[in-house]
């Protein structure tokens, strides 16, 4: 048994900024952050584009930040949320450029980038490389700590909370308590309990849920699946955002993102022909919100059959280009594209989780002493549909909220004694590792066949048929075969895939990412 003040689970910019701040405040308090691969990698690591921040009060105001948030949402964003997080934005970016994150600077001024859904240019960026800048300088300033403990290839199974010590129900006539999570580590194949008095999940995304995705392999949703289990209460799960421009190259996992920025610079979409489209679907063009955007290339791909629109970034100056989007330039190098007489094929891909653990205001969630931040969490902030980098800043906004109610908490907590450890009943080698590749691939594919961006009724009922199937076989895995990392995703990800479902059928109203036909 490892026992913990705080126990963080992911090693993205919720996690570590987290923890930053929590071993600044303490350093006398005993820290973990355990994180299921290389310790850089996450969603975090891939982000382009930037954080949107009102930075300039001259050109800019919180009120029109506020608005444009809003109005991406699609009317189901928390209004009070929002006003929080566009207000502390300021604060906790300077915190950032403190902790060494460089942005941008064009004339001695940061240079603002513009996005979809943005009336103003308000997106900070470390060229097209912003998480990764922000990633490299988080573990920096961690390094540095010596009361946090980083265990990387250590993955998170399950939480524990007060059901692992008395399995009767009748104690939950109050929030029941959490004393952290069991732990596998995949150095030497144990798990153990990490019991602590303060749990923070961090752990990002879900994309790998669908055969396309922007998102790293690591974006499994294993913390949403994990507080399902243990009956958390979630909000939105059935608002998935796809973005509209990843890189057509059907076999690629991750699929590479040609940033929203891109096309905030003025790179046009073309269809096959080389006409025109967005003009067709709103008066924003281009650079209406992800979900229009996304809407309207799925619609013309049905239209014309075709497998991919265009990104046309030849009437661009490819010096300036070169300088804001070096990576993506090198990406186009690397594959043969010459963006002054080639257009980039590109399609929709999933990118970003909108709903999530339900947490209030300070990232606290329906278990006592578990909070939840960043992307795996639903704050409220993006309602149907999230503004494009908005992401990056509510993990920082929250991740100090979460801070600042924890660090009050933490003193009054006496964890128990008798945590049971793991209850690891298997004993024998999955027979088949192959099985697990075979459920992985079959459910990626029925995720992007039937819950993509435009569902229905008859589709999202084949899925759920399908995924009870896949749900039996791997459930008898589980309960037979020794754990593997494989074999947790691939439960989560089914965990994750029925949720999506279950509430895209209950869901009666389109709005903002998310639309179903009848
Ligand atoms: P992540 O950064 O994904 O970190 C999650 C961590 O949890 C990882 O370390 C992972 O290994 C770990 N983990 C997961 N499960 C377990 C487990 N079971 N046990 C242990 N550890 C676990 N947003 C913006 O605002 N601006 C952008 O420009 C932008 N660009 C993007 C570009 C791409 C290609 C992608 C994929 C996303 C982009 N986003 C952007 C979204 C944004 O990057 C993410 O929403 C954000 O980084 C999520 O941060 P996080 O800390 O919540 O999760
Ligand atoms: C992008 O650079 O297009 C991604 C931005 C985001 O997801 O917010």
């Amino acid at each position: 048994m490892s026992e913990f003040d705080f126990l963080i689970i992911g090693s993205g910019i919720a996690g570590l900024t987290y923890a930053i701040k929590v071993a600044n405040e303490l350093p006398e308090a005993k820290i973990a952050i355990v994180t299921k691969a290389d310790e850089k990698e996450s969603n975090t690591k891939y982000a382009q584009g930037g954080i949107a921040v009102v930075i300039d009060e001259i050109s800019d105001s919180y009120q029109q930040h506020v608005n444009d948030t809003l109005k991406a949402g699609d009317g189901l964003c928390k209004k009070d949320i929002v006003k929080i997080v566009v207000g502390e934005g300021p604060k906790r970016f300077k915190e950032l450029v403190e902790w060494g994150v460089n942005f941008d600077k064009k004339n001695g001024k940061y240079d603002l980038g513009l996005e979809g859904g943005h009336s103003k240019k308000r997106i900070l960026h470390h060229k097209d490389i912003t998480g990764l800048e922000i990633e490299k300088t988080l573990l920096n300033q961690i390094y540095q700590k010596p009361n946090i403990h980083l265990f990387s290839q250590h993955f998170a199974i399950d939480l524990i909370t007060e059901h692992h010590l008395n399995k009767k129900n009748d104690i939950y006539s109050r929030k029941p308590l959490c004393y952290g999570a069991y732990i596998f580590s995949t150095i030497d194949e144990k798990i153990i309990p990490f019991t602590s008095k303060i749990t923070l999940l961090a752990t990002g995304g879900i994309g790998q849920v669908y055969q396309n995705t922007t998102n790293p392999t690591i974006a499994t949703g294993d913390g949403i699946a994990m507080a399902y289990r243990a009956k958390i209460i979630l909000n939105s799960i059935e608002f998935i955002q796809f973005h509209p421009t990843a890189l057509y190259h059907s076999t690629t996992n991750p699929s590479f993102l040609i940033s929203e920025a891109v096309r905030g610079f003025g790179a046009l979409l073309r269809n096959k022909s080389g006409e025109l489209f967005m003009q067709q679907y709103d008066n924003r063009k281009e650079l209406a919100s992800r979900d229009i955007v996304s809407r309207a290339i799925d619609n013309e791909l049905k239209k014309s059959g075709d497998e991919c629109v265009f990104l046309d970034c030849r009437h661009l100056n490819i010096d300036e280009f070169k300088n804001h989007f070096p990576n993506i330039l090198q990406k186009m190098n690397e594959i043969g594209i010459n963006l002054k007489q080639d257009m980039i094929p590109v399609v929709p891909a999933a990118h970003y989780l909108c709903g999530g653990i339900s947490v209030n205001e300070f990232g606290q969630s329906s278990i006592e002493n578990l909070y939840a931040c960043g992307e795996c969490a639903y704050t409220g902030l993006h309602g149907a549909n999230r503004l494009a980098s908005n992401s990056l800043l509510e993990a920082l906004v929250f991740a100090d909220r979460c801070f600042q109610n924890s660090i009050k908490l933490v003193e009054s907590i006496i964890l128990p004694e008798n945590i049971p450890g793991w209850n690891d009943e298997r004993t024998t080698q999955p027979k088949e590792l192959i099985l697990i590749t075979h459920n992985l691939k079959e459910l990626q594919n029925l995720m992007s066949d039937y819950v993509g961006i435009i569902r229905s009724e008859e589709r999202l009922e084949k899925a759920n048929k399908r995924l009870k199937m896949l749900y039996e076989e791997t459930e008898e895995m589980y309960k037979k075969n020794k754990i593997s990392p494989q074999l947790i995703e691939l439960r989560n990800m089914i965990t994750v895939a029925y949720l999506i479902v279950q509430q895209s059928l209950k869901r009666t109203e389109n709005k903002g990412a998310f639309y179903k036909t009848s």
